[in-house]
């Protein structure tokens, strides 16, 4: 079984950024108990801030390499909320992909109550912390 996880825009500063919504954990630091705690499943990471570099690596993991990966869990950041291109690459991937949030974004700003990509999820998980990428691995399991 091989997962990836993707992060999107401004995630590679978890820990430092706003601990008081994302907390203060790394993101490798919770990426290692993760694998850990799945010695079974091989848990592959990208992180990138930049779209198209997004579209890629799932286009590279959930299709062109027909598929390369069972499962990707996303966090798109920002641009959950904004793109049109995430959304037409995800429904034509093979891999299923999660869709998770740290915070509870429904709880917060109402510019982020919409998501461009939930309705070509396969489910969506948010507000649980970085726990949230724990319950996407679970779904996929
Ligand atoms: C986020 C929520 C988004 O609204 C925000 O832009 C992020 C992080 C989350 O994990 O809670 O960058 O996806």
């Amino acid at each position: 079984m091989k997962i990836l996880i993707v992060n999107g825009p401004n995630l590679n500063l978890l820990g430092q950024r706003e601990p008081g919504i994302y907390g203060s954990e790394s993101f490798e630091g919770y990426l290692q108990t993760l694998r850990q705690r799945y010695p079974d499943v091989e848990i592959d990471y990208y992180q990138s801030n930049i779209e198209g570099e997004l579209i890629n690596k799932l286009q590279e993991a959930g299709f062109i390499q027909q598929p390369a990966v069972d499962g990707i869990v996303l966090n798109a950041g920002a641009y959950t909320h904004t793109s049109i291109a995430l959304h037409d690459c995800i429904r034509s991937l093979k891999s299923p992909v999660i869709e998770v949030h740290i915070s509870n974004v429904h709880q917060r700003e109402e510019f982020r109550h919409h998501s461009m990509i939930s309705a070509v999820c396969r489910g969506v998980i948010c507000g649980f912390g970085l726990d949230s990428y724990r319950l996407a691995v679970e779904a996929l399991l």
